[in-house]
């Protein structure tokens, strides 16, 4: 037993969710994981523990399985969630259009019942940064349009949609939809990290597994957008930063009364020949690339005004494109295979 506010976390075996969680636990609460390891592996919690000093609590769970989840609550009641769980890859989600509709927004719902069934009216959802399309103007505010290009941000649309829709029907409901622009790096410990499974779909655990020769070339997806050197420019986010944004915003829906909807950005773009070139500092290793045609669904640019975060929250990124990529390179460098290396020996 303990009296810090215990926090359920779904997906916790995930990328995000377990820099999340150090964030948590390092703020003084009680997590409650969640995971059925769909996307993620168990020995993600042995890496955990000497971070957290103490053995991870965590339950094997498909939280859809909305009796399962509410068993669980009844006899671990929580003051809040932190939604992870979700499928999250942009280009699956056009071929497999029902697995993410049922995923994503079956996991939210069932989550939202569950924690009404013992009386808890707390969440914190993870949004992401698609749901603003292509942008119109940037910096990206909270209050620009929003839509949908693939059935992986209709999803999170929707699930933002679904948090309004019940904060309406019950003021009871307090949420924080949290929009994610490109979370990168790894834990300065070198312990956790990101751990793609198959060939990655995002930039920098690509360029890492060039750096470390898991993979020859890089591919650049096109050099002709309107950009300072026509590669496609992101809001990269350290995850650690990432992660206490979700401890922050927690901290507001547990102290104040309201829902909210923010960006988590540093506020700075950067083009795929930025990171390329600040990867090479920080591994001292060539990055080899081709240039090939541009990736369909991909837009020239997105970046995030972070103002409301800080604003709001008094939440802001600390770490630069440098430490991203040093950090990056340290988790890449030490489990080349990601979990299924050997556990580099601790700090
Ligand atoms: N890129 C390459 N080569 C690669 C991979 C990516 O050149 O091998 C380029 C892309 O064209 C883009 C940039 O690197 O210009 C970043 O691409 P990522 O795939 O890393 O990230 P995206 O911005 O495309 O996607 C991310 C998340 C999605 C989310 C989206 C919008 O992965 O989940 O941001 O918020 F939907």
């Amino acid at each position: 037993m303990t009296d810090r506010p215990r926090i359920l976390l779904t997906g916790a075996a995930g990328y995000i969710a377990t820099h999340t969680w150090l964030a948590l636990a390092e703020a003084g609460f009680d997590v409650l994981g969640v995971d059925n390891f769909a996307n993620s592996s168990p020995k993600v919690l042995d890496r955990l523990a000497p971070l957290l000093g103490h053995a991870p609590r965590l339950e094997v769970l498909d939280v859809t399985q909305t009796d399962a989840l509410q068993d669980l609550l009844r006899r671990e009641p929580v003051q809040a969630a932190v939604h992870f769980a979700a499928y999250k890859a942009v280009g699956e989600s056009t071929q497999k259009p029902l697995d993410y509709y049922r995923n994503n927004l079956m996991s939210l719902i069932s989550v939202c019942e569950a924690l009404r069934s013992q009386g808890c009216h707390r969440l914190v959802f993870s949004s992401s940064a698609t749901v603003y399309g292509d942008p119109g103007v940037l910096p990206l505010r909270e209050d620009a349009p929003t839509t949908s290009t693939n059935p992986y941000g209709a999803t999170k649309l929707v699930g933002e949609q679904i948090l309004r829709d019940l904060g309406v029907a019950d003021p009871a409901w307090q949420t924080a939809c949290l929009r994610y622009f490109n979370p990168v790096g790894a834990h300065p410990s070198g312990l956790i990290g990101e751990d793609p499974r198959g060939t990655p779909n995002n930039l920098m655990p690509y360029v890492a597994q060039v750096a470390v020769g898991r993979r020859e070339r890089l591919q650049v997806f096109g050099n002709d957008y309107p950009t300072h050197d026509g590669t496609g420019v992101r809001d990269y986010i350290h995850v650690v930063d990432l992660a206490n944004g979700h401890v922050a915003a927690l901290r507001r829906l547990l102290e104040q009364p309201g829902s909210f909807t923010v960006n988590l950005g540093t506020g700075q773009g950067y083009s795929v020949l930025d990171v390329v070139r600040a990867y090479e500092a920080a591994s001292g290793r060539p990055i080899p690339f081709d240039t090939v045609p541009r990736r369909p669904g991909d837009v020239a640019a997105c970046w995030a005004d972070p103002t409301h975060a800080h604003q709001l929250l008094g939440w802001q990124a600390r770490h630069g494109l440098a430490r991203m990529c040093e950090d990056s390179w340290r988790w890449q460098r030490l489990n080349p295979l990601g979990y299924d290396s050997p556990t580099p020996d601790t700090p």
